[in-house]
C-alpha cells in the first residue's frame, strides 16, 4: 500500500515537472560524474583553484566572486548565470564570453551540460 502511493506521487511530479522545470531535465548524479572535468580548476567548496570556486554560481553573476582575479572580460560581460547561459557557456566558452580566460575548449555533448548544470546548482 505504502508503494502504491509513493507511485501515485512520482507519476503527478512526472506529469507536471515538463511544464514548470523545463530547462532543469538535467541528472545531478550523472552532472556529479561530468564535473570530474571541471574539478581539476573549479571547487564547489569556496576555495578558488585555476579557476572560481563554483559554489553558488546557479543564479550568480558573472565575474561576481570577490577575492578572485577574473579577466576583464568576464567581469565585464553581464551575464547572469542560468540553465541557458550555463549552456551557452560550457558549449563555446570563448564564444560565450569572448575573451574569458577560461581554458577550456567547450563541451559539445547537450546531455552531459544539462546534467553538470543541474548538478552546478545544487552547489549552494
Ligand atoms: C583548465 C581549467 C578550467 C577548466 C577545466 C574549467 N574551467 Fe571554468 N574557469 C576557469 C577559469 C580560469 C575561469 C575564469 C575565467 C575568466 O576570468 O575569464 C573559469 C570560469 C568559469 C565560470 C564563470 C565563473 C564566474 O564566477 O563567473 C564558470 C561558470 C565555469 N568556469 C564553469 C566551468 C565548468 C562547469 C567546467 C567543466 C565543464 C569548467 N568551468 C572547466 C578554468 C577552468
Amino acid at each position: 500500500m505504502k508503494t502504491k502511493i509513493i507511485r501515485v506521487g512520482l507519476g503527478l511530479t512526472f506529469a507536471i515537472a515538463p511544464i514548470a522545470v523545463a530547462q532543469t531535465k538535467g541528472n545531478i548524479q550523472r552532472g556529479r560524474q561530468v564535473f570530474t572535468q571541471c574539478a581539476v580548476c573549479h571547487s564547489l567548496d569556496g576555495t578558488a583553484k585555476i579557476g572560481p570556486s563554483l559554489r553558488g554560481i546557479y543564479g550568480r553573476k558573472a565575474g561576481a566572486l570577490a577575492g578572485y582575479g577574473y579577466s576583464p572580460a568576464m567581469k565585464a560581460s553581464g551575464v547572469n548565470w542560468d540553465n541557458a547561459t550555463l549552456d551557452a557557456f560550457l558549449q563555446a566558452p570563448r564564444r560565450t564570453v569572448p575573451g574569458n580566460r577560461m581554458p577550456f575548449p567547450g563541451m559539445g555533448n547537450a546531455q552531459d551540460r544539462q546534467d553538470v548544470v543541474a548538478y552546478l546548482a545544487t552547489a549552494k
